[in-house]
């Protein structure tokens, strides 16, 4: 087991972020009960849970806290607002900045940020707006697609399209939940999704985790009905192509900007990593996939938090 050495004052009052108004807020309490709990046995007896809600700007500035620790997911927590109020208040926190955040939150603007960079390689896809002519911006693209809204999460909204006459009302299903969606060619592979972690400023992959689904693919039963996926963590890969998958993670982050933590999610098929999106506030629960990344390389869930929260302040 790797011993991560703490950066941080052991006296500072930290804010662990959690809660939230999106619809991970359950999820988010339980990676900020995970981080509290493990704040406390390293000794930051100050940590404290801090549940947002709209009065957080004031709860913050009154709690006078040193650092926050975010344990949000999703809109306001992981899309750039949460990361502004924390830069006005000039509270140092962990995760990504203003800018990272809110273009991963979009998986388009994503998408578009990262073909800036040729190694790393994506589904060809079409960016359709409620209004658009959604068969003529498809026409390019080959069945099966894969049709989703633009800043979701928790694989809602999704749908695999096999023809092209079920492709409007996949489409509609998208739109209930974004006014943008998102088309990709389908990839018939299988799922694996890489941390990435930042020490001394140097950013790095965790092992890899392997997802296979009893589901076609891997859709909200999948993801939250135990047994319903199976989990092989390293990834069942060469020695070659886990360093693709890692090197291209690693490049996905620095290309978008990210710091201190992500977690980027692919598809391999023929060994290619294609990338499908990047996490910049990953699920932190006890049984969540980074800390069972982490914990393949010899970095318990403690020593995660730690290492994480040294790295507060890092994404200026
Ligand atoms: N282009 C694609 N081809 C095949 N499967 C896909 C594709 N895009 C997404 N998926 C499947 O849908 C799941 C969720 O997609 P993802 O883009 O990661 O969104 P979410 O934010 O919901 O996690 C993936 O884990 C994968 O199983
Ligand atoms: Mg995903």
């Amino acid at each position: 087991m790797q011993e991560i050495k703490s950066v941080i004052d052991k006296n500072s009052k930290i804010a662990v972020l959690c809660g939230g108004m999106s619809s991970e807020a359950e999820v988010s309490m339980r990676s900020g009960k995970g981080c509290y709990d493990a704040l406390q046995r390293l000794g930051y007896k100050n940590a404290e849970m801090v549940v947002v809600d709209k009065d957080i700007a004031l709860k913050l500035k009154e709690g006078k806290y040193d650092y926050a620790f975010n344990a949000l997911h999703g809109k306001y927590g992981e899309d750039g607002c949460i990361q502004g109020i924390l830069e006005i208040l000039k509270i140092p926190y962990t995760g990504c900045g203003v800018m990272a955040s809110s273009i991963c939150m979009n998986k388009e603007f994503t998408k578009r940020i990262l073909s800036t960079n040729h190694d790393i390689i994506m589904a060809k896809s079409a960016f359709v707006k409620k209004g658009d002519d959604l068969f003529e911006k498809t026409k390019d693209l080959t069945y099966p697609l894969f049709v989703k809204p633009v800043s979701e999460g928790s694989s809602f909204g999704m749908t695999k399209v096999d023809k092209k006459e079920d492709l409007k009302s996949a489409y509609e299903t998208a739109l209930k939940y974004n006014d943008d969606v998102l088309i990709e060619e389908f990839i018939d592979g299988f799922f694996v999704t890489v941390g990435v972690l930042e020490c001394e400023g140097h950013p790095f992959a965790t092992e890899i985790l392997e997802i296979r689904p009893k589901t076609e693919w891997y859709d909200f039963e999948a993801k939250y009905t135990s047994g319903m996926s199976e989990f092989i963590c390293p990834a069942r890969l060469s020695d070659e192509v886990t360093q693709k998958v890692k090197d291209a993670a690693v490049k996905a982050f620095e290309t978008a900007g990210c710091r201190s933590v992500s977690r980027i999610d692919f598809m391999m098929k023929d060994d290619i990593p294609y990338l499908l999106e990047i996490n910049t506030s990953p699920g932190m629960t006890t049984v969540s996939d980074l800390p069972a990344q982490a914990a393949a390389m010899g970095i318990n869930y403690d020593n995660l938090v730690q290492l994480i929260l040294n790295s507060a302040g890092l994404n200026k």
